[in-house]
């Protein structure tokens, strides 16, 4: 399986932090914040990696990571995204890198309390289709800015963007997995309300033919560029289980 980590966007809601630097190289405790989801994907298990960013600190990433031997990845391979067109439009970059492989794709502002590696497991064994990893959250407010599952038991049967009145508590988390048929779904989007392509069109495209599975995460579940107030939860989370 190949490992897709998308650190790109331009960050808005992290300004005027975000207006010198691109989000995933602010620091969470004592590191910059995209290594924490190399160490995740390399510790499940996934060590043939791209990274796609863009803007214009994206020469910054090959400073930290390099070819990335330090960090355990096999091979690392970057992508730049000419303009900050969405996640479903960044991960497009990634195609002929994954060509027919499965892939795993983790936002860079995304950080587990648990290992990804059961999960990964989960997905080498699902025949084909996609899944998606969900993490129950208290705060309506907090489900107000994250897309949601509307679920039927432990099936999920959609899933909807930032709800004004969210259908569930189980928030879907940054990390998606998908087989190749995710190259022909990503053509057929349409730009959002906010101008970008979606990856919850590309999850409700598995979930409307019956090919979605979901897992739900236990321990901490942070997105640190939701808000600022985010990007300290996490920060105080981590500097918590490593200071
Ligand atoms: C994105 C997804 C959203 C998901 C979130 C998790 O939101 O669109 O469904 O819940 O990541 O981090 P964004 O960060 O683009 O607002």
């Amino acid at each position: 399986m190949k490992g897709v980590i998308l650190a790109g966007g331009s960050g808005t809601r992290l300004h005027p932090l975000t207006r010198i630097t691109n989000k995933h190289l602010l620091p969470l405790y004592d590191r910059p914040m995209v290594t924490y989801a190399v160490e995740a994907l390399v510790g499940a298990g996934i060590d043939e990696l791209m990274l796609v960013t863009g803007g214009t600190h994206a020469g910054e990433f090959f400073r930290l990571l390099g070819n990335g031997h330090d960090y355990g990845i096999e091979r690392l391979f970057y992508g730049y995204q000419e303009e900050a067109g969405g996640i479903a439009d960044a991960l497009g970059l990634a195609e002929r890198f994954v060509a027919r492989d499965k892939v795993c794709v983790l936002l860079a502002d995304n950080i587990f309390e648990r290992s990804l590696q059961p999960i990964v497991e989960n997905f080498e064994r699902q025949p084909a289709g996609a899944r998606i990893v969900l993490s129950e959250v208290a705060e309506e407010e907090h489900l107000r800015h994250l897309g949601v599952a509307v679920m039927a038991g432990d099936r999920v049967t959609a899933i909807v963007e930032k709800p004004e009145s969210p259908p569930s508590r189980f928030a879907v988390t940054g990390i998606y997995f998908y087989d190749a048929q995710v190259w022909e779904v990503l053509p057929t989007l349409e730009p959002s309300g906010r101008g970008e392509l979606e990856i919850t069109d590309v999850n409700n495209w598995y979930v409307g033919r019956g090919e979605m599975e979901a897992d739900v995460v236990d321990g901490f579940w942070g997105d640190a560029g939701e808000s600022i107030e985010a990007y300290y939860e996490v920060n105080d989370f981590v500097r918590g289980t490593r200071g």
